[in-house]
């Protein structure tokens, strides 16, 4: 069984066929009628143990559009607070006989240690600082639906790139289908290997926008922080913020993107935010339906008798 873990364990050509296969599902979620029964007798269940929003709810919407049995594990109430642990919590599941699990938590490598103990494919929702696959691609497919092509598309991700999953993710697959990645951070907030990563370093925001085509913003994750010196929110806006003037030195038409939740004020003005036509926050949302549902498709075909991911 394979599941997914991280963008680190995809191909280009594995990417892209997540991409094409998640096509489908953007269109049947335009209409009324958006049930099939697919996925219909599999039991998926949903373990999130930090919060999440889009996320935990699209890879619910997505299980119930394929016709599965789709089942949230309400953490808050289970009896990790009684001192479970990681392992027996997964053993737990496990024995329960999910087709497929969805795991979000605050540990990285949490989802991997969880996926080589059971028999399902297991989808990392976002494990600490490490990754968020699926976010990395419903980004793609958004900056896709948008541009067409990666090859040499600038894209410049903005924020605390130290602690983002989403910006780890997402210079991994980015870079993989050719695109020109700068990150931007204050000092304190880029990631001490950043220069392993493939992409361009900047501090200053200004030059980090200049001729990008998409510009992607992520938020302070204050709950991450141990110690390091960030600005106050006034002067991290007046530095690091998108406003609509700071975005004219972007291309004309680039786009804005954020993964949620946004901090308006702080490091998105609101007017930018939700710029008809070249703010793809909302895409954003939509496409990661259409992602969870193609992962849960392609992960499962194995266990459904079908020619399985390789
Ligand atoms: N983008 C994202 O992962 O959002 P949630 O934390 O709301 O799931």
């Amino acid at each position: 069984h394979r599941g997914l873990v991280g963008i680190a364990g995809l191909a280009p050509h594995e990417i892209m066929f997540l991409l094409d296969e998640a096509q489908q599902w953007v269109e049947l979620n335009r209409h009324a009628q958006k049930r099939r029964d697919l996925l219909s007798g599999l039991t998926i269940i949903n373990a999130f143990f930090e919060n999440s929003t889009r996320t935990l709810l699209s890879f619910e919407i997505a299980g119930k559009r394929l016709g599965a049995d789709v089942v949230n594990m309400a953490v808050a109430t289970s009896s990790v607070k009684k001192g479970e642990t990681l392992i027996d919590t997964a053993m737990t599941l496990n024995s329960m006989r999910a087709d497929a699990i969805a795991i979000r938590h605050g540990s990285s490598g949490a989802v991997q240690l969880i996926a080589d103990k059971v028999d399902c494919p297991v989808i990392n929702a976002g494990d600490g600082q490490h990754e968020h696959p699926t976010q990395a691609l419903l980004d793609a497919l958004t900056i896709r639906q948008a541009k067409r092509a990666f090859n040499g598309l600038r894209v410049t991700i903005c924020g605390d790139i130290l602690h983002s999953r989403v910006a780890r993710s997402n210079i991994l697959c980015l870079t993989s289908l050719g695109a020109e990645v700068r990150v931007c951070a204050p000092p304190a907030l880029m990631p001490a290997d950043i220069e392993r990563m493939n992409v361009q370093v900047f501090h200053d925001f200004d030059a980090a926008l200049r001729n990008a085509d998409v510009v992607m913003m992520l938020r302070l994750q204050l709950e991450r922080m141990q110690g390091q010196f960030i600005p106050s929110p006034r002067e991290y806006r007046h530095l690091y913020g998108l406003s609509l003037e700071r975005l004219a030195k972007a291309e004309s038409n680039a786009l804005v993107m954020h993964p949620g939740p946004m901090n308006r004020g702080i490091e998105i003005d609101s007017n930018v935010a939700d710029l008809v036509d070249r703010s793809m926050i909302t895409t954003q949302v939509e496409m990661g339906v259409a992602i969870r549902m193609a992962c849960l498709d392609v992960l499962t075909r194995k266990a459904r008798g079908l020619e399985g991911w390789a």
